[in-house]
Formats: structure tokens, sequence, C-alpha cells
């Protein structure tokens, strides 16, 4: 039977995956530029934003799986409409967005010759070859799949504020944590 609100688990996933992605945007704000193509002297900045943006990705995937092995009463599936096709569709492509900007990011890192370390423990491999012709249209791509990212990020938490304070139902309520739904 499905459950009417959030399993822990998806509530922690799901509000670490907001934080991760937040702090995203906030260090590329200081990084150095990557497209310039001289000579990039990684800093705090550009380090957490490889290390972070990477492991968004494994959240993400955990998210993805929740999402089946412990689903959630859709709003969706109560009253099937032009409205709630358009909710899955919007989670969908937030789900295909959450693994290609980090891959995309990580492909322009790798075609920049820059090394993805998480934090000095483990070095992630190199997805792309250095200086792989590529790379200058994977940065731009980047760029552009994070503006839709930030864009449909901005539209999903408008319609999660709608349900709360304007419709006034539980869609809010089943993913915040510490909070029972009946
Ligand atoms: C969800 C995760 C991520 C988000 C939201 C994100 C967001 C951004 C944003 C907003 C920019 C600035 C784009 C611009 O000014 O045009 C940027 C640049 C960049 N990011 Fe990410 N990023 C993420 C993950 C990653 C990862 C995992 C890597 C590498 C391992 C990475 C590598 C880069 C690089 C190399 C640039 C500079 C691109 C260029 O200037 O050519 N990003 N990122
Ligand atoms: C970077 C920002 C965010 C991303 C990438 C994101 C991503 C997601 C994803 C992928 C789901 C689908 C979960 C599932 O598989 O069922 C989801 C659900 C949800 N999110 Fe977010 N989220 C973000 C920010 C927020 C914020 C700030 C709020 C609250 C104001 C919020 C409220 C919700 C709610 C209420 C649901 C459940 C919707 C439902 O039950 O149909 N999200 N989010």
């Amino acid at each position: 039977m499905k459950s009417t609100q959030y399993h822990p688990i998806s509530k922690f996933l799901h509000w670490s995956v907001v934080a991760l992605v937040v702090m995203q945007f906030i260090n590329s704000e200081f990084m150095p530029e990557v497209e310039d193509g001289g000579v990039i002297v990684p800093d705090v900045f550009l380090n957490t934003h490889f290390a972070f943006g990477a492991i968004i990705l494994i959240p993400a995937v955990l998210l993805f799986l929740m999402r089946y092995l412990r689903p959630v009463e859709k709003a969706e599936e109560l009253t099937p409409n032009l409205q709630t096709t358009l909710a899955v569709a919007m989670h969908y492509a937030l789900y295909i967005l959450l693994v290609a900007v980090p891959l995309s990011g990580w492909m322009a890192a790798s075609a920049a010759g820059l090394e993805v370390n998480l934090f000095g423990f483990y070095k992630l491999p190199a997805l792309v070859a250095v200086g792989s012709p590529s790379g200058e249209f994977l940065g731009e791509a980047h760029g552009f799949l994070a503006s839709t990212l930030e864009l449909l990020a901005i539209g999903h938490v408008a319609a999660a504020l709608w349900h709360h304070f304007i419709l006034k139902d539980n869609v809010l309520n089943r993913m915040r944590p510490f909070v029972t739904v009946k």
C-alpha cells in the first residue's frame, strides 16, 4: 500500500539535494572562470563546486530509487488532469537535470584538465580527454543545464508553496521533516 507521506529517508535525501544544489549556485559565483582557457588555479570554491557537485549524484539517484521502493500516494493519482501530469513531468525533468548537470560539469572539468577530487580523499577519474574539442561546448552545456535546473526548481518551489498556502493541502507537509501527515 502506498504511504500518504514521504519516508524519512526520502525526506532526508530530498533536503540534502536541495542544500547541495543551492550551495552549487553560490560557490559557482566565486570560483575562477574555466571557459577562458587560461591557466586555472583551483581554489576552495572550485574544489568545493566539483566535490559537492559530484556527490549530489548519490542522494539524487537514491531519491529516485526511493520513489519506487517507498511510493507515496501522488496527488496526480487521486485527480489525474493536466496540472498533475505536469507535476510528474516536472519531477522527471528535475531528476534528469540532477544527473545531467553534474555529469556535464564533470566532463567540462576533465576537458579543461582539472582534477575532480573529493576533498583530497579520493580522486575521481577524468570523463573525457584533456583538451577534448568538446570541452568548451561541455562548459556551455553545463551552464545552460544548470540555468534550466534553476528555473525548474523555482517553478517547483512555487508549486509547493501554492499547494501549502493557497490550496491548503498536504503536498508540502508530506515532504516536511518531522511532520506526520494523517
Ligand atoms: C547539481 C550540481 C551542479 C550545479 C547546480 C552546478 C552549477 C554551475 C553553475 C551555475 C555554473 C556557472 C555557469 C556559468 O557561469 O556559465 C557552473 C560552472 C561550472 N561547473 Fe558546475 N554545477 C554542478 C556540478 C558540477 C560538477 C560535479 C562539476 C565538476 C566535477 C562542475 C564543474 C563546473 C565547471 C568546470 C564550471 C565552469 C564551466 C565553464 O566556465 O566552462 N559542476 N556550475
Ligand atoms: C534545488 C531545489 C529542489 C530540487 C532539485 C527538488 C527536487 C525534487 C524532486 C526530484 C522531487 C520528486 C520526489 C519524488 O520522486 O516523488 C521533489 C518533491 C517535492 N519537493 Fe522538491 N526539490 C527542490 C526544492 C524544494 C523546495 C525548496 C521545496 C519546498 C518549498 C520542495 C518541496 C517538494 C515537495 C512538497 C515535494 C513532493 C511533491 C509531491 O508529493 O508531489 N522542493 N523535489
